[in-house]
């Protein structure tokens, strides 16, 4: 059935304005006024802002890591990203050394394919750069519609690639018309660190932060900034945590290289103190990077302002507190990195900083969807609100005050990092490609429901819009 939302305030990356919307076989038929309502579902959204569904750039569900699985899988974890206002997920498919990475990417699909409430696709994991592997990406890109690779410049003798692999990686990556994304921290230096704090007794949670100090991860994210321009190819740095990463980016980018930044919401919102929790609850705040000082946060948000970070992205990789983060009780190094955040990203990013004044509302947008779509190649069937988009929307009231807990959140883990903390705005409806997955709070979607999303190469969209002005 056809469906119209009608009185609310339509909100994009550029343009803020009243509309109804038409919505017909799950795209975005038509954007007008008093519509006909014969023969369709019509909602009100008087006193509510309409987005674009949100895209997170940034999870990791079903994934074995730090010597247990994520609590949240694509269960789970869709139906709390659907309710915190996402609809499209781009989660990290992980890869072995030696193996092909064909079945790394049927694993994937396993993991997700009937599981999914909301739209999915992945990002590839590069641990090395053999011809084997060479060989392979030109069909992962055609037949996979994978266009982003990931190295990881930390957790050595686990995940983490060399330099020559990720130059490599660079280079293959500008010739075949992939994004590069970089877990940017210095791993070497970090096994140093973590060694010999543990040899003094340093066991507790907080000296997770204090072995993995800004300056490595400034250096790393200078170093593949660097190789990036050498390269002349493209670079998108995850879940940047502090002011000396902003600077080697913002440093690259003034030098003409194409270097985009994403930050997380417990950067923006919580600080280093929470590892220092007594009865080892820092262990729940332990993510790499980690968690920063204070004054770091109003780096990030004067970046997120001024263009120099681009996206906010969940890093979701939830560990129970039970069972699991205290695999490192008496050892801060068994700690599974990472926290539930895929159901907050926006409810912080709007409480925080549009209500705060930080950004705009159409900050907001494109920081939560619209340049995600844009840099991962989603755009513009997803991440915008226009015809012929996917009808991928929130129902968002801006003024509805509440508490974030665990007893009220959809995700599968045991706590919430944000407990207690009063937040203004939620989404009330959410709904992908034209169907309510959450409807008046409650979810009606269904697994399975999700779709695969292939995706283009990295700026083919802007190819495609030169090539249209020259053709028109
Ligand atoms: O602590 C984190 N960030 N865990 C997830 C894995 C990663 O490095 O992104
Ligand atoms: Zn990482
Ligand atoms: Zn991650
Ligand atoms: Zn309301």
């Amino acid at each position: 059935m056809k469906k119209i939302i009608k009185n609310g305030l339509i909100v994009t990356a550029s343009d803020t304005y009243r509309g109804d919307l038409l919505i017909e076989n799950g795209v975005i038929a038509s954007i007008g006024q008093q519509f006909d309502e014969t023969n369709c579902e019509v909602i009100d959204a008087k006193g509510h802002y309409i987005f674009p569904g949100g895209i997170d750039p940034h999870t990791h569900l079903d994934m074995p890591f730090g010597g247990t699985i994520t609590k949240d899988d694509f269960e789970t974890g869709t139906i709390a990203a659907a309710f915190g206002g996402t609809t499209t997920v781009i989660d990290f498919c992980l890869t072995n050394k030696g193996e092909p990475l064909k079945n790394a990417i049927k694993t994937w699909h396993e993991k997700a394919k009937s599981k999914a409430s909301i739209d999915y696709s992945f990002h590839l994991m590069i641990g090395e750069m053999t011809d084997a592997v060479l060989d392979e990406l030109p069909t992962v890109i055609d037949e996979e519609g994978i266009t982003s690779f990931k190295v990881f410049m930390a957790y050595k003798n686990v995940l983490q690639a060399d330099d020559e692999t990720l130059f490599r990686t660079l280079v293959a990556a500008k010739d075949l018309g992939a994004l590069v994304m970089v877990h940017a921290e210095n791993g070497d230096v970090i096994d140093y660190l973590t060694k010999q704090a543990l040899e003094q007794g340093n066991t507790d949670p907080i000296y997770h932060a204090l072995t993995r100090p800004p300056e490595i991860e400034g250096e790393a994210t200078g170093r593949a900034s660097q190789f990036t321009g050498l390269a002349n190819s493209q670079l998108y740095v995850v879940h940047v945590s502090c002011a000396q990463a902003v600077e080697e980016i913002a440093k690259a980018r003034k030098q003409g290289i194409n270097v985009w930044g994403e930050t997380c919401p417990q950067y923006l919102a919580l600080d280093q103190t929470y590892l220092e929790k007594p009865n080892f609850e820092g262990a729940k705040y332990v993510w790499s990077p980690p968690l920063r000082e204070k004054w770091h946060q109003d780096a990030l948000w004067n970046a997120l302002r001024n263009g120099d970070l681009q996206t906010l992205g969940s890093d979701q990789c939830s560990f129970d507190f039970e069972g699991q983060k205290e695999l490192g009780r008496g050892d801060f190094t068994k700690i599974p990195n990472g926290g539930p955040m895929i159901e907050d990203r926006l409810t912080i990013l709007f409480s925080e900083g549009v209500k705060k004044g930080r950004i705009t509302l159409n900050q907001f947008v494109d920081i939560t969807s619209t340049r995600i779509a844009k840099l991962f190649g989603l755009h513009p069937k997803k991440g915008t609100i226009s015809v012929g988009a996917d009808a991928d929307l929130i129902i968002f009231d801006p003024n509805v005050e509440r508490t974030i807990s665990v007893k009220t959140h959809h995700m599968a883990v045991d706590y919430n990092a944000f407990e207690g903390m009063n937040v203004t705005g939620e989404p009330i409806s959410v709904l992908c490609r034209g169907e309510f997955v959450v409807k008046d709070k409650k979810y009606v979607g269904k697994q399975g429901y999700g779709q695969y999303l292939k995706r283009a190469k990295y700026n083919s969209t802007l190819e495609n819009e030169r090539n249209k002005q020259v053709t028109i």
